[in-house]
């Protein structure tokens, strides 16, 4: 495989790239540095190109893509906020841009696409857990920008038998993931500030749910997903939901330290539950996220300084 990993010096890039080098491929990395690091990928490597570039711009994607077998497509505006505040600009990297790559990646005769779609796209789920079938019903530009990039590809599956599947991940998280970034993930600030012995800033009663997987599971079912024949969508989570107070409490038992809670109003529009069904990954797959939140939440404190 000669894969085209856009965004592939961002968190979940990086891993995903380091995954598929292991793997034998050959990675071609399209970033714009705008997130991601150079520093979150190998120094060298015979197998690694990198090509510093945007994925709005149709000349530099098409450089990109000579050569390639596959596409994974991670680059992306990643914050729900700024979608919100600048849906315009959202819908340039995440639309615009996805066609760019989608469209590239098939002219180059790539056969295959796995790209990070997101369970945003489920908005305010009416009942739980959450499977494929689930109805949509986004509540930012941002989850109606993955919807539209499911429905592209299915045109594109039809139009051109563009093969593809779309990852709907649900919180992921894990090391590389930054913590200074206002949109950055709650395990990221959580942990950055229980090291630093900093408050733990919960919006609302910390009652909240959510089903949190660590990177390297991700990157290793982005691998599965590259390689296999299945089409659409697939949900990519644990199956396993927990409370924004669980989290503290196993924070605290990985850190060997007690974090200050201070609580503060709930945040408009934040989701009260979501959970996911894993039936789909673990057909499709035969794998699925298996590092405990224990596991995962060791591994990366182990990265934080002061720890
Ligand atoms: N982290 C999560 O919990 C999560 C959940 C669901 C979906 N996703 C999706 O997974 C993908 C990867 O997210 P991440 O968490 O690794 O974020 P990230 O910000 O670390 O990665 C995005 C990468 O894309 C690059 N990029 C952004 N705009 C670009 C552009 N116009 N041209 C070229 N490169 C560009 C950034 O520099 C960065 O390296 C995104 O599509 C995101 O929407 C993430």
């Amino acid at each position: 495989m000669h894969v085209l990993v856009t965004g592939g010096a961002g968190f979940i890039g990086s891993h995903s790239t380091e995954a598929l080098l292991a793997d034998g491929a050959n990675v071609t990395v399209l970033d714009n540095f705008s997130a991601g690091k150079r520093s979150n990928l190998p120094e060298t490597h015979a197998n690694l190109r990198i090509v510093e570039g945007d994925i709005r711009d149709t000349d530099t994607v098409a450089a990109a893509v000579s050569g390639i077998t596959h596409v994974l497509h991670l680059a992306a505006q990643v914050s729900v906020q700024s979608s919100v505040s600048d849906p315009v600009n959202s819908s340039q990297h995440n639309i615009t841009g996805f066609l760019n790559v989608m469209d590239a990646a098939r002219r180059a005769g790539a056969t295959r696409a796995a790209y990070a779609s997101s369970a945003a796209v489920y908005g305010s789920p009416q009942t739980l857990p959450l499977d494929e079938s689930s109805p949509v019903g986004p509540i930012s530009p941002y989850g109606l920008e993955k919807w539209i990039n499911d429905q592209y590809a299915r045109l594109f599956r039809d139009l051109y038998n563009f093969s593809s599947l779309g990852m709907r991940y649900f919180n992921v998280y894990g090391p590389r993931q930054d913590p200074s970034s206002s949109y950055a993930g709650v395990i990221s600030k959580f942990a950055s500030a229980i090291t630093s012995g900093t408050p733990l800033r919960i919006f609302g009663d910390g009652g909240q749910t959510r089903d949190f997987v660590y990177v390297k599971d991700i990157a290793r079912m982005n691998v599965h997903a590259l390689k296999s024949s299945h089409n659409g969508i697939c949900n990519i989570g644990t199956g396993r939901s927990v409370t924004l107070l669980g989290l503290v409490d196993a924070l605290e038992r990985c850190a060997g330290r007690k974090a200050e809670r201070r609580f503060e109003p709930p945040a408009a529009g934040d989701i009260r539950e979501s959970s996911m069904a894993p039936q789909r990954q673990r057909q499709w797959f035969n794998d699925q996220p298996a590092t405990t939140l224990d596991e995962g939440l060791a591994a990366l404190l182990a990265t934080l300084p002061g720890h």
